[in-house]
């Protein structure tokens, strides 16, 4: 028993010292502009999401969706999280591809995940991401408002897409239309 022991210890020293010693001798990559592998990128989504299921409050939202509270969503996102996330004239980010992991295209491709969730995690942020954790400088009102609006992204009432339209040139929607009449062109080339 005590020999099964010492060989539990040994094991795990050899492992400590051996991570320690990567991450010391500069083994351990830290450049941010290249994309992560496949496997990783799942591990780590997977273990951000249980660590959301566990710790996320499940709160309603208790803004109602008015076309005002869209609007300031719709300014609030583009002071604050256009630059990483893509704007809302669908334009890439200037900095989408320079985080590890990168940032994703909120509004080519809204979250479908329940108001609670994404909540929390602009409240939050994500940690070892280039996610920042927005409670120190936006309230819980301007981030309901955010999390009304890119939750509804895809069905906004139509005053608020007459709006989006005017602000940005070009409002959800448009874009499969017009991919659409690409494919519809392409067809008519052949
Ligand atoms: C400095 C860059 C940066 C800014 C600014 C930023 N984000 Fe992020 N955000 C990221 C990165 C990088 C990720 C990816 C994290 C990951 O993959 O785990 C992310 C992830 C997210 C996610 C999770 C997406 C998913 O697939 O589950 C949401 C939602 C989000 N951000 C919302 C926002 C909102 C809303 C704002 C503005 C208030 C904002 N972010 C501002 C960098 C940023």
């Amino acid at each position: 028993m005590g020999k099964f022991f010492l060989g539990v210890v040994v094991t795990l020293a050899v492992l400590v010292l051996g991570g320690l010693g990567f991450a010391m001798l500069g083994f351990f990559p830290t450049a941010a502009n290249i994309e992560p592998p496949r496997w990783e990128r799942h591990l780590a989504m997977s273990a951000v999401d249980s660590s959301m299921e566990r710790h996320a409050p499940r709160i309603a939202n208790p803004l109602p969706a008015t076309d005002q509270n869209l609007e300031d969503g719709m300014k609030l996102y583009t002071m604050n999280c256009a630059v990483c996330h893509g704007g809302l004239d669908r334009k890439p980010a200037s900095l989408d591809k320079s985080f590890y992991p990168p940032a994703p295209a909120l509004v080519l491709h809204p979250p479908d995940d329940p108001e609670w969730h994404i909540f929390y995690t602009i409240r939050t942020g994500i940690r070892y991401t280039g996610m920042p954790a927005w409670d120190k400088t936006l309230s819980e009102e301007s981030i309901w408002k955010i999390t009304a609006l890119l939750s509804r992204l895809e069905k906004l009432p139509p005053t608020v897409q007459d709006f989006y339209k005017n602000s940005f040139g070009i409002a959800p929607g448009d874009e499969e239309e017009k991919k659409e009449g690409d494919k519809k062109e392409d067809h008519d080339h052949h």
